[in-house]
């Protein structure tokens, strides 16, 4: 699984969006250690704050599936625009600050960032003693 395979997964993702309020949809893959990948994408609702976002969706199904360490994520957005900060914090739950985070157009153009890049310093259950 190479990056351009994990951002044509997300590209696939993205035409499942459910964006009728903001019409900016998102699609996300997220491959796990085992293997896997598991895709997402943004789901609203007409009670805006319940929205969540393709990362998530993609991350919760990963581990509600029992895969619990992302080794590289890929999200697509119209323009590249880069995951929100909950979804950045969310990832490095199952994360490492070196983990690959691809962040594509729908033609496949694409940025390469760290999560370290996107989240410097961040706070993790290293910090709780729980790591
Ligand atoms: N969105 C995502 O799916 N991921 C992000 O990282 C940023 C924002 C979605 C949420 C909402 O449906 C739309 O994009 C506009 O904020």
């Amino acid at each position: 699984m190479n990056s351009e395979q994990l951002i044509a997964q997300a590209i696939t993702a993205r035409e499942r969006a459910y964006a009728p309020y903001s019409h900016y949809r998102v699609g996300a893959a997220v491959l796990t250690a085992d293997g896997r990948v598991f895709t997402g994408c943004n789901v609203e609702n007409a009670v805006y704050p319940l929205t969540i976002c393709a990362e998530r969706v993609a991350i919760t199904k990963a581990v509600s599936e029992g895969a619990r360490e992302i080794v590289a994520v890929a999200v697509v957005t119209e323009n590249g625009g880069t995951p929100c900060g909950s979804c950045r914090q969310v990832i490095r739950e199952f994360g490492q600050p070196d983990t690959p985070i691809y962040v594509a157009q729908p033609d496949g153009h694409y940025r390469q960032f760290t999560l370290e890049h996107l989240l410097p310093e961040s706070f993790s259950a290293a910090d709780l003693g729980k790591a």
